[in-house]
């Protein structure tokens, strides 16, 4: 039946219209944050998920993947890996570019965090176009791990994100 968990986490996302931009609804998750029931429910229900996955590495995305991504690779015993924009890391990296609406980005990820047949948790916020998660999944499919799912608070069906995922699942707690 329906995680009854489900409805809280999603009445806590606050939706901020014409922000960053003109027509885009931002779904902002500071406000699930402020309620430590919700906060907690989202935790717990990853870790239902993924406790008994073999997971080793959880990959967050800056920025609020590394919100939600620690607390899951602590309860599950994962090491976790911070998947960061350019310039921030200090070590040797890889990087990988991605498509946004205007021009490109940049993800980053030090060489040596994650190993050939580690098992890859990614984690983010949000799911819109997919262009960040695909980033990720290729990041640490260059370096031999195998993804075993994507996993965000919030996805916006409309985009169609999924699709750029292909076969890799992506599972996710409320639409927007
Ligand atoms: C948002 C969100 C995801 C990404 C999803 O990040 O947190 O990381 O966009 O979009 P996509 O599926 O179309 O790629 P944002 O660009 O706001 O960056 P930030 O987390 O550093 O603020």
């Amino acid at each position: 039946g329906k995680d009854h968990r489900l409805a809280r986490i999603s009445s806590s996302i606050r939706v901020i219209p014409d922000f960053p931009k003109p027509g885009i609804m931002f779904q902002d998750i500071t406000t699930l944050l402020l309620d430590h029931k919700a906060f907690r429910d989202t935790i717990d229900i990853f870790v239902e998920r993924y406790r008994e996955k073999n997971i080793s590495v959880v990959a967050g995305i800056e920025a609020r993947g590394f919100i939600f991504g620690p607390p899951i690779a602590l309860a599950i015993g994962a090491k976790f890996v911070p998947m960061r924009k350019p310039k921030k890391l200090p070590g040797e990296v890889i990087s990988e570019e991605y498509a946004l609406e205007y021009g490109t980005d940049k993800m980053e990820m030090h060489v040596g965090a994650v190993q050939p047949g580690d098992r890859a948790l990614v984690i983010d916020d949000l799911i819109a176009t997919g262009g960040t998660l695909c980033a990720a999944v290729r990041l640490l499919e260059r370096v031999g791990a195998d993804v075993v799912e994507c996993a965000c608070v919030i996805e916006l069906p409309e985009l169609k994100g999924r699709e750029k995922l292909g076969h890799r699942p992506v599972f996710v707690l409320v639409k927007g």
